[in-house]
């Protein structure tokens, strides 16, 4: 029986939370060491109880799995190590069932060496169409021995690789991920039809990989660094491809999210109107140091980029690509940067945990939708993996100096006292486990109402219920350095305190949630956060100091916001 109390069809998408799954790591159903999507059934009924909206599936094709799935060799198949299409499509209903929407991933930019199109391509030779449909070019220098151009790698390393027959093809990424030519007719009618493939199935979105990099500068001239456009990144083409998409979205009341990696707010939002994309991940926010003033600025930049286009926004702290966010913030530089990402960097998880709890109060009191990656609602650290069991791309093409991603991919635990915590292997997981995660075990922090789990728990379930969360304004208070207050309407209030010093909150009516218990004055402590509810619609206005709560009639007396 459907819960449609929990299943709203009005822009659900505006403010829904959004769980992203790892299907390799989320939960083992047959037990050899890879989640898998019998393994997720058997847990939906756990992210129901989570509360979320929707889930986000990181590809789940038929993949050599290179790049994680990332390399998809068939876009209508599900790989053998994951199920079948038929439990593909149990899934989804499943889910459904629990109010839980399904967004699946498409990786245009690129397929697998192992696709048919690609073999096909190898196989037909120098001139034939089946190479139009990538980019193959014979090279430079007297005998072709020279790559077709410069351009950079989005993985290091080079981007262009020398077939048998002499040719060179372009891979943004791995070799074993050739990139598709855009320009041709039949990439765009076979994305097409893979989109409704997907819609056909009870999908309600699709999340789209690398989304600014599909469309390439016919030429594939030379790169040179601050040259503008940017012969790959963002060039005004994929602007029609997303108007084709939309169309498609919107037979089926279908969603985008799209990964738009991009500097530049006002080339970002273009992405974002009304016949576009309905969603783009926020990376700003992600990247962001843990600072009030830097969190404040990208908070704002991100409203005003969104509001003229009418999209919401998005928030989210952590993916399948970046370093886990208790660790991050755990650390001297709390941003992110993958030119950065180093081994051995000293971390104290404490004090990163409290931050994460905070900023998770944070970001689910921001207007628009928030992604919540695996293993976040349990504060899971990034797991040091030995070098001899990295498995991704990005380790070995850096030269084996950048400790890659599998970090933040390790199998969850679930049960603390059962083999591979009960992610179900019988045999070892994938990834490597590490020896003290007992303590972030689903079961452990279940019993525990201080635990990570049971701040989400809470916090999402005020967020789903409680008046003034989601899409809508946001009213910045007066507030002292390094401490974050802001309205969100109803009399809902976000205080955050990034300073060192204890602060004194706003007079309050109630107190709906804090990330960490106040002090002895009633103070909020540093590195803590709390939602409150203002006292009968005021006709005060409030400052938040470093110590002072101060009180000030507003002029006439209008409520506050
Ligand atoms: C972005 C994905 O999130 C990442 O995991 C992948 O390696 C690249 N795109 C290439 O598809």
């Amino acid at each position: 029986m459907a819960a449609p109390h929990l299943l709203r069809t009005d822009d659900w998408w505006r403010d829904a939370v959004i769980y992203q799954v790892y299907p390799r790591s989320f939960a083992d159903g047959d037990g050899d060491g890879t989640g898998d999507l019998a393994g997720v059934r058997a847990r939906l009924p756990y992210l129901a109880e989570l509360g979320v909206d929707a889930v986000w599936f990181t590809p789940w094709y038929l993949s050599p799995l290179v790049d994680g799935g990332y390399d998809v060799a068939d876009y209508r198949t599900i790989d053998p190590a994951f199920g079948t299409l038929a439990e593909a499509e149990k899934l989804i209903a499943e889910a459904r069932e629990l109010g839980i929407r399904v967004i699946v991933d498409i990786v245009p930019n690129h397929v697998s060496d192992q696709h048919a199109w690609f073999r096909a391509a190898l196989e037909a030779g120098p001139g034939s169409p089946e190479r139009e449909l990538f980019h193959f070019r014979p090279g430079c220098g007297e005998n072709g021995e020279l790559p077709p151009n410069t351009w950079p790698s989005q993985f290091s390393g080079q981007t262009w690789t020398r077939v048998a027959d002499g040719e060179w093809y372009l891979h943004l990424f791995t070799p074993e991920q050739p990139d598709l030519n855009w320009a041709h007719r039949a990439v765009r009618a076979e994305h097409e039809s893979i989109l409704r493939f997907w819609f056909e199935r009870g999908v309600a979105g699709v999340r789209i990989d690398s989304a600014a990099l599909l469309a390439k500068d016919p030429a594939l001239a030379d790169f040179t660094e601050g040259v503008d456009p940017h012969p790959y990144i963002d060039q005004d083409e994929l602007h029609d491809i997303y108007r084709s998409w939309r169309a498609i979205a919107d037979e089926y009341d279908g969603v985008f999210v799209g990964e738009v990696w991009l500097p530049d707010t006002e080339r970002f939002a273009r992405y974002l109107r009304p016949d576009e994309l309905h969603t783009a991940f926020n990376f700003n926010f992600l990247a962001c140091p843990w600072a009030a003033d830097r969190l404040r600025r990208t908070i704002d930049d991100t409203l005003a980029e969104h509001a003229p286009v009418g999209a919401p926004a998005t928030w989210v702290l952590c993916n399948h690509d970046v370093t886990r966010t208790v660790t991050r913030y755990g650390r001297e530089d709390t941003g992110f940067d993958f030119a950065t990402k180093a081994f051995a960097t000293p971390t104290d998880l404490g004090l990163g945990t409290r931050r994460a709890r905070a900023a998770a109060m944070l970001t689910l009191a921001l207007p628009g939708s928030v992604y919540l990656y695996q293993g976040e609602e349990l504060g899971l650290p990034e797991a040091d993996i030995p070098r001899d069991r990295i498995q991704d791309p990005m380790h070995a093409r850096s030269g084996g100096t950048d400790p890659g991603r599998d970090g933040c991919r390790v199998p969850l635990p679930w049960n603390a006292e059962a083999p591979s915590y009960g992610f179900g292997s019988t045999s070892e997981p994938w990834l490597p486990q590490p020896r003290d995660w007992s303590r972030y075990a689903v079961d452990r922090q279940r019993a525990d109402p201080g635990s990570m789990l049971a701040l989400y728990h809470e916090a999402l379930r005020q967020r789903r219920t409680a008046e003034g969360f989601g899409d809508g304004p946001l009213t910045w208070l007066p507030a002292g350095d390094g401490v974050l207050a802001f309205t969100r309407g109803h009399g809902l209030m976000c205080v955050v305190n990034l300073s060192d010093e204890p602060a004194a909150l706003p007079a309050y009516g109630e107190l709906i949630l804090s990330s960490g218990p106040l002090d002895a004055e009633g103070r909020l402590p540093r590195d803590t956060a709390v939602w409150l509810r203002s006292p009968a619609p005021g006709r005060t206005a409030i400052e938040v100091t470093g110590g002072n709560s101060v009180i000030m009639p507003l002029p006439g007396g209008e409520p506050l916001p």
